[in-house]
């Protein structure tokens, strides 16, 4: 390869800053020099000096050039395991809960085959749940650095050979063809889909926003420190209770690891032997209060374990999702709410803020399933077992009689907690509801 000086890449990097807005300095050194390489190789320029000079007299090979730094590869349906996941046990809960108002994100869309698939995917998910009136209320945001790839995704016009991952049914209901060979997304899903620009190594997305994030194939070509910042911002972006969805060879680094659970769902739909190899599905962990009428709702329990904390006289509820830190990690401070020593005493907290009374307080709990039993040591105690002791040791300690639960198992769960009337509805993967 060819040997690239630091202070010719420092003026190239200017150069791009400058024309276009973009900060090569997040991205891996090796990444860029090797593609940076492979564009010189094909101009036939040898030194980075003269391929400077050639850019700046031919703006198709700067164009070119942006294509290579940003490798905007992309298709419908990428990675079908996925969305067959996100449709089979996530999105209906979602959906349900927000009547359909879900807000997604669409981090590094590329050309826009990615949120369109979102909308694609949801609107399916509607009209197996006899809702299909409120897809209207669905919003994804779909955003990248490369204007040239945004004005694809704007454009929504798309060659057959982008579907080839995509249900025939499910393309031929919502594109409309165009010409020889493309197809064009049908209006009313266009509308449902806002393209914008957004650099996600420098722009922040406002709090509490979104319920889906998707940023996959993307936070691989930054460096760590700008990973890490990242995931932070994105579990800044979410809602409680809201999916953060990567790509396949992608994960959480450092410290904002303590802001998810990773749910591993998609591995049900994966051969034997295949379980780390999934895209990784997580979500915030949190804790909500309420006062009279109204639904605490937590979706995607796998190992965690979710305390219902109710004080029926004041019609007080508290929900706490609540998981122990990773053991590689140590009792992390980031996320307070995670843990049972931190997240109970919290609500209980809270709760007396609305009016409860501590000592009326009763709890239930579902969740602490063994959800990756395949991958632990023979005999070896379960993440989700530890973390129903680990909870049920806090309530002693703060003597909160548990009144009900549903713990253990195999099965991903979500919780519907009715605070006014202290019913807790329990929805399981593949099995009638509970009622505690
Ligand atoms: C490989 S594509 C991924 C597309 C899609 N998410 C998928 O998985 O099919 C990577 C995208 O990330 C975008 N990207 C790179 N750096 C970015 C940045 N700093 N901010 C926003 N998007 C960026 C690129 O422009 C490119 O479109």
């Amino acid at each position: 390869m060819t040997e690239l000086a630091r202070p010719g890449l420092d003026a190239l990097a200017g150069r791009i800053q400058a024309r276009v807005g973009l900060d090569l300095g997040v991205y891996k050194d090796k990444c860029l020099r090797r593609r940076i390489a492979v564009r010189m190789r094909a101009c036939n320029v040898h030194t980075l000096d003269a391929y400077v000079a050639l850019l700046d007299r031919e703006p198709a090979e700067f164009d070119r050039l942006l294509d290579a730094l940003t490798i905007n590869v992309t298709s419908f349906f990428r990675n079908p395991e996925t969305w067959r996941c996100l449709a089979a046990h996530l999105l209906p809960d979602l959906l349900t809960a927000r009547e359909g108002r879900l807000r997604a994100w669409s981090a590094g869309c590329a050309s826009g085959e990615e949120p369109y698939t979102i909308a694609m995917l949801v609107a399916g998910v509607l009209e197996r749940l006899e809702r299909g009136a409120w897809l209207s209320r669905l919003r994804v945001d779909a955003t990248d650095v490369d204007r040239r790839s945004l004005e694809r995704a704007r454009a929504a016009r798309y060659p057959r050979r982008a579907f080839s991952e995509a249900d025939p049914a499910v393309v031929a209901r919502w594109c409309l063809p165009e010409g020889e060979d493309e197809l064009v997304v049908r209006p009313e899903l266009r509308a449902l889909v806002a393209v914008g620009t957004h650099d996600l190594s420098q722009a922040q997305p406002a709090p509490g926003t979104f319920d889906l994030i998707c940023c996959r194939n993307v936070i691989i070509y930054f460096d760590r420190e700008v990973q890490e910042r990242l995931m932070h911002r994105f579990a800044d972006a979410l809602l409680p209770g809201g999916v953060l969805v990567l790509g396949k060879v992608e994960s959480i680094l450092g410290p904002a690891r303590e802001r998810y659970e990773l749910l591993g769902a998609a591995r049900a739909d994966l051969p034997e032997g295949r379980l780390m190899a999934v895209e990784i599905l997580v979500r915030v962990a949190d804790f909500r209060v309420l006062a009279g009428e109204g639904l605490l709702v937590t979706l995607g329990l796998g190992s965690c374990v979710a305390v219902m904390l109710h004080d029926r006289e004041a019609k007080v509820g508290g929900l706490a999702h609540i998981l122990l830190p990773s053991r590689s990690l140590g009792r992390g401070a980031d996320n307070p709410g995670r843990f049972p020593q931190t997240a109970i005493p919290a609500t209980v907290e809270a709760m007396a803020g609305l009016g409860a009374d501590r000592r009326r307080l009763t709890a239930r709990l579902v969740g602490g399933a063994s959800m990756f039993q395949a991958l632990a040591p023979a005999g070896s105690i379960q993440m989700g077992d530890r973390n129903v002791i680990a909870t049920r040791e806090v309530l002693t300690g703060l003597a909160i009689p548990v009144v009900g639960e549903l713990v253990g198992g195999g099965q991903g769960r979500s919780v519907w907690f009715d605070v006014a009337g202290g019913r807790v509805l329990v929805r399981s993967v593949g099995q009638d509801d509970t009622t505690l």
